[in-house]
């Protein structure tokens, strides 16, 4: 058991893809003993906002021996078999004489979709369940940066799963000098924003590093504050003004 407890994230998701395989093998092979098979994909991996679709088939089985047949997710069951579905989802039910086909579309999947889906089917012959494990990983919404004479900033949103910001000024590792906040949103993402006061007015490198991935998603490169930028783009505008004004004068005085 401690054993297990202490498993890496991506040893226990084959963990579980494992059990779910198993599971489903045995639905499969009990079920034929009763001329009844329940059928699924054991485990489906999408990205934040991919729509996922899940088909359960039941082979053997008359129509009118069918008491229920439906998936159940998070607790509530999402798609049934003639009757009305869940709003947040599509389902499709299908059948050619003992074939019946239950077809569930999770739209625009997000972290708190993430779990297991049962396919249950209720008939004369007893109940029947097969699962799938949906896995969402890989997500990001976007990022931003910002930077003044005191302090860079660096926003990473809609992550999954979570992750830690880097710090780099050339080749120091900054990174112990950074404050990094994250906010957990209602769909499971994660906000991510990091702090570092400036020491040196040269460009820092802010690089978001997924841990449960061993990678980095994605850096950002901040330029010294863009204040410098600005002021010489004045200047010219100034210069530009002394210039025309020394015209009209001369003008002025030719006249
Ligand atoms: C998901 O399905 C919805 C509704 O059918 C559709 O509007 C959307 O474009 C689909 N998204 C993807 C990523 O296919
Ligand atoms: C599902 O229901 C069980 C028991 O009613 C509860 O313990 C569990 O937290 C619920 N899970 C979710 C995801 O709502
Ligand atoms: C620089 O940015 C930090 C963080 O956004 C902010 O707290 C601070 O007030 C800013 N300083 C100046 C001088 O604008
Ligand atoms: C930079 O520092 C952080 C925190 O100290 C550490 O986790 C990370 O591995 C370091 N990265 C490199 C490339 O040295
Ligand atoms: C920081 O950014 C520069 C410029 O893109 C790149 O050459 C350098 O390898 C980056 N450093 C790190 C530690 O990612």
């Amino acid at each position: 058991m401690m054993k297990a407890s202490s498993l890496s994230p991506g040893a226990r998701t084959q963990h579980v893809f494992g059990l779910v395989a198993i599971i489903w093998f045995k639905s499969a092979v009990s079920a034929a003993g009763e001329a009844l098979e329940l059928q699924t994909i054991p485990g489906v991996v999408a990205q934040c906002g991919d729509n996922v679709t899940l088909t359960c088939d039941a082979s053997s089985l008359l129509l009118s021996d069918i008491r229920s047949f439906n998936w159940v997710g998070r607790n509530k069951s999402l798609c049934k078999h003639d009757d009305e579905h869940d709003p947040e989802v599509l389902c499709e039910s299908t059948a050619e004489t003992t074939h019946h086909k239950l077809t569930l579309t999770l739209i625009n999947v997000m972290p708190v979709h993430q779990g297991k889906y049962l396919c249950k089917l209720s008939s004369k012959i007893g109940v029947k369940y097969t699962s799938s494990f949906v896995k969402v990983q890989d997500c990001f919404g976007g990022s931003d940066s910002s930077r003044n004479e005191s302090h860079a900033v660096c926003w990473f949103n809609g992550v999954y799963p979570s992750g830690t910001v880097h710090w780099f000024q050339g080749n120091a590792n900054s990174t112990e000098s950074a404050s990094t906040q994250e906010v957990e949103d209602q769909h499971g993402q994660y906000n991510i924003i990091s702090t570092i006061n400036v020491k040196k007015n040269l460009p820092y490198n802010c690089s978001l590093w997924i841990p449960g991935a061993s990678k980095y998603l994605v850096t950002l490169v901040i330029q010294p504050s863009a204040v410098k930028v600005k002021a010489s783009g004045s200047t010219q505008i100034k210069l530009q003004w002394i210039c025309m004004m020394m015209e009209i004068m001369m003008v002025k005085f030719i006249m």
